[in-house]
């Protein structure tokens, strides 16, 4: 039962009052603990008849024992708030049932039965967005992890496949259109109201059920499949947006063909439909046939999304759409096991993606989110193994850590075995697990087997969290180079001492003079301490290391700033001059930030850094949208995660300080770079997508050296983008800088696009994330702006996650910027738990920031976890953040 959400103690009760003092304590499942279901239910069959207030939902369940489990009297059904209207068994009226707090648990004395149940649900008073629920006046589903059970009475674990056949019906002017899983087998029309039959041939796990009832419009397609069959493709968006679906068309037919490529997978249902939704809690869900889409991650064209919107679209359809195998046809055991199918399936969509567009831009920006959001997260009380151990609330750990570093060490595996190899390995776990619920164990053994690896040592990925350290050391004497190598795995919560892991480092030396190398090569450290040598050296070479960011490490070297500046102009791989420009920066910064710079060293470290950005500004054989990464600050959260205690005002005015000195050292080359981009015309090539890339950070730069330069560029800009990448990038620059210039544009692009949501998010994030002082003035205006509501997930988002995620207002001196984030997170806690649990993290961060603002952070923390009712969510982040 959901203790944390029982109700308050009536007054007047000591007792009881001492008792509701106490901490609550939501129970705590154990990976370890997995047990096999007593039963199988192989088919279900629903009936809903819908409504916007009340759906009444009759579900009848075949259950069978599980030969393979302990024999039990009864069979336990998940429920999530609901009650029982009507409970049948066999038949006839069933009185053998109890509730045991929010489940129904039924008393079955033989070993076959039919239960049929009933249960009735208000889809519009559902603000969790979990089960089924009601956006725009259409309904829909939600119910992965487990929202299935806020629909009917299941055993609604991922080990649990079934056979569904559903019938759904409503008013047709309501719902004229009415989706579910699988083929639609029959229609028919009764009076006011119609219905539809839908059947899904493959068994599947309940929290891939999902059904859509709404006015809505398809853009239609097909696929042809590698075997020759013909899918119906459909996606279905409100009326009015149909013309901002053809990119998402056209990624999923790239998907598909690219899954047949890549990794021999074919689409298995004659029908394949996707449903944008605007009010959603995740990015989109793979549900069988039927896959439900955050509008954000459907609709674009070039006049409202941009360039980065239609690369998410791209990653994020591919994503769903492999699902169908790394997830779907294969699925989880339990939550534990989400890795499974989620680290996989980034994997997936990223090399999709890489394979789509710029491959060594994708890889930056992939590793950039990692060292963004998972590094943090593996340094700080919410650190977890990528296979986590024990949870309270299974939605707190849709992480970075599950999603991102579970795609890093896959991908460390792919690296280690070869493409092919690796390919030998997935098509043998395709092979081997097909139609079953599979372990995180099953995959390593695949891969192991297929690829003909030895994964023993290596399996210690899945279960120790923490980001290893690398110390590397490269000497020199005579012939030979010899790299010295250390590693060290941090504690983290729960986990004190750790063992070393296999750390696959690609790596290249560099000739001083000829500026090549004789071939990358790749050691694997499986030691504390390792030495590797290298002969024929008669100049001590250049190290390169981590190239390609092999492995989800930190290195720490101490490279002379020469080496880097060698390696941002000259290392072949992109990635690592991408890496050499970042530590040259990030260096910079790091000792500039804790006071040890002395005034001759700050002028010779920035001279270097504007030799290294100098070069890359005018380098021809770069394309834009890598000149783009070459000239990206290390951001302020990486910095600070570089720092054992950080102090975010000093790294932000370091941050700035170095932006203005290169803007105005670099000035006439910043200037040329705009003037010849300018003239690049709209398109979606990535020769124009990198002149627009670059375009907006040359006026981030002016903005700091040359503000009243940077407001004329950027007002210019605003007013001639004929694209939303221009004008975005363009005010988001204005709104930074006080100014007439920037009251107007704000004010023009609210009335131009006022209506679209997703357009007008994006108004939301550029003011609360700006470099302007008062953005917390003008974050509490935005929450009493009449488009604010706390019930639609992307609008939160948009104004208080591009908060808490600008470390300059959110750990402002005062501390105002934590209350408002812990004040967001008590109001919308009782509305959308999930959503509200999401931003805790931010606060938990308090252990690496300086001692007053962590006192202040630990204060908030502590007020939450004082309210009375806290959603299970919200109460183990909190708990688990206070530590
Ligand atoms: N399984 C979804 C995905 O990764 C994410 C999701 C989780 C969506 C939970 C909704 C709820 O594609
Ligand atoms: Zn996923």
């Amino acid at each position: 039962m959901d203790i944390a959400r029982t109700p308050a103690t009536p007054d007047g009760n000591p007792e009881m009052a001492d008792a509701a003092t106490e901490p609550h304590k939501p129970a705590i499942i154990k990976r370890e603990d997995y047990t096999p279901f007593g039963w199988v239910v192989p088919e279900v069959q629903i009936e809903f008849e819908l409504g916007l207030e009340l759906t009444r939902v009759v579900a009848t369940l075949k259950v069978e024992r599980n030969t393979a489990a302990e024999r039990t009297p009864t069979i336990r059904l998940n429920g999530d708030g609901l009650t029982v209207r009507e409970l049948q068994c066999d038949g006839e009226t069933c009185e053998g049932y109890m509730m045991d707090g929010d489940d129904l648990v039924v008393t079955l004395p033989g070993d076959n039965h039919a239960l049929r149940i009933v249960t009735e649900i208000s889809p519009a008073a559902n603000s969790q967005l979990m089960g089924l629920y009601a956006s725009n006046g259409m309904l829909c589903t939600q119910c992965e992890a487990e929202g299935f059970r806020r629909i009917t009475f299941f055993p609604d674990r991922p080990d649990v496949l079934s056979t569904y056949t559903v019938r759904m019906s409503g008013p047709k002017a309501q719902f004229p259109i009415l989706l579910c899983n699988g083929n639609r087998t029959a229609t028919g029309e009764q009076g006011e109201n119609h219905w539809a039959e839908w059947h899904d041939p493959w068994p599947k796990p309940s929290y891939l059920f999902a059904l859509v009832a709404g006015d809505l419009v398809a853009r239609s397609d097909s696929f042809t499949t590698m075997n020759g069959r013909k899918v119906e493709l459909n996606v279905w968006v409100r009326d009015g947006d149909l013309e901002r679906t053809e990119h998402a068309m056209e990624s999923l037919k790239r998907s598909m063909k690219w899954d047949e490529e890549t990794f021999g997978r074919e689409y298995d249902l004659d029908l394949f439909n996707i449903v944008a939704v605007s009010d959603f809690n995740m990015g989109a869900m793979e549900n069988k046939g039927l896959n439900v889409f955050n509008t954000k991650y459907v609709l674009a064209d070039p006049e409202t999304a941009t360039d980065g919107d239609y690369d998410g679209i791209e990653g994020v359809i591919g994503h769903e759409y492999f699902h169908n195998w790394s997830g779907n046809r294969i699925t989880c055991r339990d939550w534990f096991q989400l890795s499974l199918k989620e680290g996989f399936t980034v994997l997936r969509d990223q090399l999709f993606s890489q394979d789509m567009g710029s491959a060594p831009v994708k890889r930056i920006e992939d590793v950039r989110v990692l060292r963004g959001v998972q590094f943090p997260e593996d340094s700080g009380p919410l650190a977890h193994p990528i296979r986590p151990d024990s949870y309270s609330e299974i939605n707190n750990f849709y992480t970075a850590t599950v999603y991102n570093k579970g795609a890093e060490v896959i991908r460390m595996m792919r690296t280690m075995a070869g493409e092919e190899r690796f390919r030998a390995g997935t098509d043998l776990y395709f092979d081997r697990h097909d139609g079953e619920a599979a372990t995180c164990e099953d995959f390593v053994k695949s891969i192991e087997d297929g690829a003909g690896l030895d994964l023993e040592q290596f399996r210690l990925w899945y279960s120790q969290a923490g980001t290893p350290k690398v110390t590397a050391k490269l000497d020199h004497s005579g012939e030979t180079a010899k790299l010295t190598l250390k590693q060290h795995v941090p504690p983290t919560p729960g986990q004190d001492s750790k063992r070393p892991m296999p750390i696959p480092l690609k790596i290249a030396l560099f000739d001083r003079a000829s500026g090549t190398h004789r071939g990358e090569e790749l050691v694997v450290l499986d030691k504390a301490e390792d030495t590797f040598a290298f002969d024929g050296f008669a100049e001590a070479p250049v190290l390169s290391i981590n190239r390609t960011f092999s492995a989800p490490i930190t290195i720490e070297r101490s490279a002379p700033r020469e080496d880097l500046v060698f390696l941002a102009a000259k290392d072949d791989d992109p990635f690592a001059r991408y890496e050499a420009m970042q530590e040259l920066m990030g260096g910079h910064l790091v000792a500039a930030v804790s006071g040890e710079l002395g005034e001759n060293e700050r002028i010779a470290a920035q001279a270097d850094i504007a030799r290294a950005m100098g070069a890359v500004l005018v380098d021809e054989s770069l394309d834009d949208l890598m000149r783009g990464e070459l000239m990206t600050l290390p951001s302020q959260s990486y910095l600070a995660e570089q720092m054992l205690v950080a102090d975010p005002t000093r790294i932000h005015e370091e941050r700035e300080a170095l932006k203005a000195f290169l803007g105005k050292e670099l000035r006439d080359e910043f200037h040329a770079l705009y003037d010849r981009a300018e003239k690049a015309p709209y398109s979606l090539d990535l020769a124009s997508r990198g002149a627009r890339k670059v375009k907006t950070l040359v006026l981030a730069f002016a903005a700091a050296s040359d503000p009243a330069k940077a407001v004329e560029l950027a007002a210019h800009q605003y007013d001639n983008a004929d694209n939303m990448t221009d004008r975005q990038g363009a005010l988001m620059v204005l709104t930074g800088i006080d100014s007439a210039e920037r009251t107007g544009r704000l004010l023009d692009f609210y009335n131009r696009y006022e209506g679209n949501a997703l357009v007008i998010d994006k108004w939301f994030s550029l003011q609360a994330s700006s470099l302007h002082p008062n953005a917390i003035e003008h974050v509490k205006a935005l929450r009493e702006h009449p488009d604010f509501t706390l019930k639609n997930p992307n609008r939160v988002r948009s104004l208080y996650m591009a908060f808490a995620g600008t470390p300059h207002h959110f750990h402002s001196p005062d501390g105002e910027g934590y209350r408002m984030i812990a004040d967001l997170i008590l109001e919308l806690d009782p509305i959308n738990p999930q959503t509200a649990a999401r931003f805790v993290p931010p606060l938990g961060r308090w252990r690496r920031i300086e001692p007053k603002r962590a006192a202040m952070m630990r204060e908030q923390l502590e007020r939450i976890a004082a309210a009375p009712k806290l959603s299970r969510d919200t109460f183990e982040q909190v708990t688990r953040s206070l530590g």
